[in-house]
């Protein structure tokens, strides 16, 4: 009898807890659909399920899940409603064939450095969603991580990219170069030439692109099934 009590007990608490979990999820659900900001330039009208796959398991199994998480009886919580965005979704629309820094080559053993500091291997780690701006990073002289030792046989420029780089001018790489190689474009030889930091800037918030307008690959505006 006694024992019978408790067990009911503890199912109502766990029951008025469940419920007060419920609320504070759906708020919390509620408000971060609200907090988040303006998205990337030209993917106002993507579904959100093309980036964010629905979770596995019903409503009910997720929040059934996330109440055994609060109470304890689950290690981690379980996606709820939406699955976290990452680089297969991007792809499935972005797929440059010629990218020179395609995301999968920095998995390699000799890009762990550049993993830890900069994560190339990850589409989000520089693209950031929800926040209006193209390109997320701070840094415009991250090219630092990986490209010390680039040294061109017969250098065409006027000062050439081994006397950039021991003077560390990492911030003109990107005057001169773009990053996916994806602008149709002709590099220039002339220091005096190079994009300021400055319109690179405000390239990676919204302004328009210093490089060309002209791109090699178009993405889809519907995800490859
Ligand atoms: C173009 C891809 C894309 C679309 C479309 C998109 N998102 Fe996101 N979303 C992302 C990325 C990338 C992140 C992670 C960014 C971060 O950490 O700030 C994210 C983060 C979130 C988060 C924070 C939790 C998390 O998973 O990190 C929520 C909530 C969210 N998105 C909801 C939505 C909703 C709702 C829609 C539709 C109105 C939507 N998103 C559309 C890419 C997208
Ligand atoms: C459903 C297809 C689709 C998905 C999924 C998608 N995009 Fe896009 N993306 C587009 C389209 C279409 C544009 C607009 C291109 C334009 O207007 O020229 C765009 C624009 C962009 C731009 C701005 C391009 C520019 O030159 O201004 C960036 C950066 C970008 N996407 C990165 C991403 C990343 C990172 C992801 C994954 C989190 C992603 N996209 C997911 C289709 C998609
Ligand atoms: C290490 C940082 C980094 C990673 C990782 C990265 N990007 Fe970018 N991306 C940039 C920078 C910097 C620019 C601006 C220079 C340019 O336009 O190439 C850019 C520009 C873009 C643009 C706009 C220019 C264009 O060519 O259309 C798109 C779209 C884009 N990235 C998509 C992606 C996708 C999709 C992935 C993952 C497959 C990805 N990026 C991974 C740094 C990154
Ligand atoms: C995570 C490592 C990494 C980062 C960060 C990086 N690169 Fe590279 N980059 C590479 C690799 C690897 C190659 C290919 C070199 C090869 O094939 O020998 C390359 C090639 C290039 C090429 C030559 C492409 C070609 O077609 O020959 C240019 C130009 C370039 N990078 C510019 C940049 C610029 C500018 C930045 C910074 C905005 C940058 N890279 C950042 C790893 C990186
Ligand atoms: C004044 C413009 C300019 C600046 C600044 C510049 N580059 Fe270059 N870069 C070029 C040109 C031009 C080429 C040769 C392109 C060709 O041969 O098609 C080139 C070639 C390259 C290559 C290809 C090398 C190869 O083996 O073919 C890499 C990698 C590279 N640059 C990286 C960088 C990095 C990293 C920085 C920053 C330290 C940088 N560049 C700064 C104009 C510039």
């Amino acid at each position: 009898m006694a024992r019978r009590v408790r067990q009911n007990a503890g199912f109502l608490l766990g029951g008025v807890a469940g419920a007060l979990l419920l609320i504070v999820l759906l708020a919390e659900g509620r408000e971060a659909l609200h907090a988040r900001g303006p998205m990337t330039g030209g993917h106002e009208d993507i579904a959100c399920d093309a980036c964010h796959r629905p979770a596995p398991g019903s409503l009910r199994q997720q929040l059934q899940a996330n109440a055994r998480y609060a109470l304890g009886l689950r290690s981690s919580p379980a996606d709820f409603g939406l699955q976290r965005a990452d680089s297969a979704q991007c792809l499935a629309c972005h797929d440059f064939p010629e990218d020179r820094h395609p995301v999968f080559r920095f998995v390699e053993p000799r890009f762990r450095k550049a993993r830890e500091a900069l994560h190339p291997e990850s589409c989000i780690s520089c693209h950031l969603e929800h926040r209006g701006v193209r390109v997320s990073l701070e840094s415009i002289d991250f090219c630092e991580h990986c490209h010390e030792d680039t040294r061109l046989k017969k250098d065409p420029l006027d000062v050439s990219h081994e006397q950039l780089i021991e003077a560390g001018e990492w911030q003109s790489c990107l005057g001169c170069h773009d990053f996916h190689g994806n602008h149709v474009m002709t590099e220039s030889r002339k220091i005096g030439e190079v994009i300021a930091p400055g319109t690179i800037r405000a390239y990676f918030g919204t302004a328009s692109s210093p490089y060309s307008a002209q791109k090699r690959f178009e993405p889809r505006r519907e995800p490859t099934p």
